[in-house]
């Protein structure tokens, strides 16, 4: 399958007006994070941060289509001896603007770096926060099982009888289960917490994500053929994962530089658009 890539150069804000009404299939992006340092890119202090991204994220609203998915990857960083909670306040803003908050899926950085700090232990896991614009949306499942692993040796092998038949709970709930069902299958469905290592191909960015993060969000919430947009695209990362899975890319960045290099990582195919197909502005 052909698919396409551009990279467009600008405040998402703003480039994202050009774009058609429901033109996107999957949002998967990480914005600048709150910070307090003027010299990062970004920069935004962490009580602006939800007035910055509203904006941006209502034109994410009227881009996606009713059948897709806006993947958020973000923490929010301690200080002054506390959490901020600029994250938790931009989730209920953004359900106020008319997002649904499907899911919070967990990034668990895998190789993490050690280190001490004297109220908490070293951060090991990042958001990754799911919103939708319906109740029902593309979700390929089959698309990200995994093999059942040792959970079925152990655990599965010493079953109760509550396990073994299908049964209503205790409490009446109606919740039924039968655990059983999955003794002769050698894949099950994941977990939301994601294993990935912090590793990742593109270093020339301070803070590019792996590329099995994006990964694994296109093939479990686009098809192929599908239109996947990054609108903080840094080094290109998530056009690099779209592209491999034969989705369109489209990544939106503040930077000359990171636009070159998102052009780059998303493949030579870019040097090859002379006019980019849909969104009339040169890549
Ligand atoms: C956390 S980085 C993204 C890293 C990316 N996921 C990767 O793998 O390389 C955030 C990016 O957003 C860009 N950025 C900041 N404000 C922006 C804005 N208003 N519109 C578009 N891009 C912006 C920055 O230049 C930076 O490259």
């Amino acid at each position: 399958m052909t698919t396409t890539s551009q990279v467009l150069q600008g405040d998402c804000a703003e480039v994202l007006q050009s774009f058609p009404d429901q033109s996107v299939d999957l949002i998967v992006t990480s914005p600048p994070y709150a910070d307090r340092r003027k010299n990062t890119y970004g920069g935004i202090a962490p009580e602006k941060y939800v007035e910055w991204f509203l904006p941006r994220s209502a034109e994410f609203l009227r881009v996606l289509k009713p059948s897709g998915s806006f993947i958020l990857n973000i923490k929010e960083k301690a200080e002054n001896g506390e959490r901020h909670t600029y994250v938790l306040e931009l989730i209920l803003a953004l359900r106020q603007q008319g997002w649904l908050w499907t899911e919070e899926y967990i990034w668990h950085k895998r190789n993490c770096y050690p280190g001490k700090w004297p109220n908490r232990f070293r951060d090991a896991w990042e958001r990754c926060l799911h919103f939708t614009k319906e109740r029902k949306f593309t979700m390929n499942q089959e698309a990200v099982m995994v093999p059942m692993g040792d959970w079925a040796g152990s655990r599965l092998k010493s079953l109760s009888k509550n396990d073994v038949v299908r049964y209503d709970s205790q409490v009446g709930s109606g919740f039924g289960k039968n655990i059983a069902n999955w003794l002769e299958r050698p894949m099950a469905y994941p977990t939301n917490v994601l294993h990935l290592a912090t590793e990742c191909g593109n270093k020339n960015h301070s803070a590019a994500f792996p590329q099995n993060l994006p990964e694994w969000f296109i093939k479990l919430l686009s098809n192929p053929g599908d239109t996947v947009l990054d609108p903080f695209v840094g080094s290109g990362t998530t056009l690099k994962a779209a592209h491999e899975l034969g989705r369109n890319g489209i990544g939106i960045d503040l930077s000359a530089e990171y636009c070159d290099m998102a052009r780059e990582a998303a493949g030579k195919q870019l040097a090859l658009m002379e006019e980019p197909a849909i969104y009339g502005q040169k890549p």
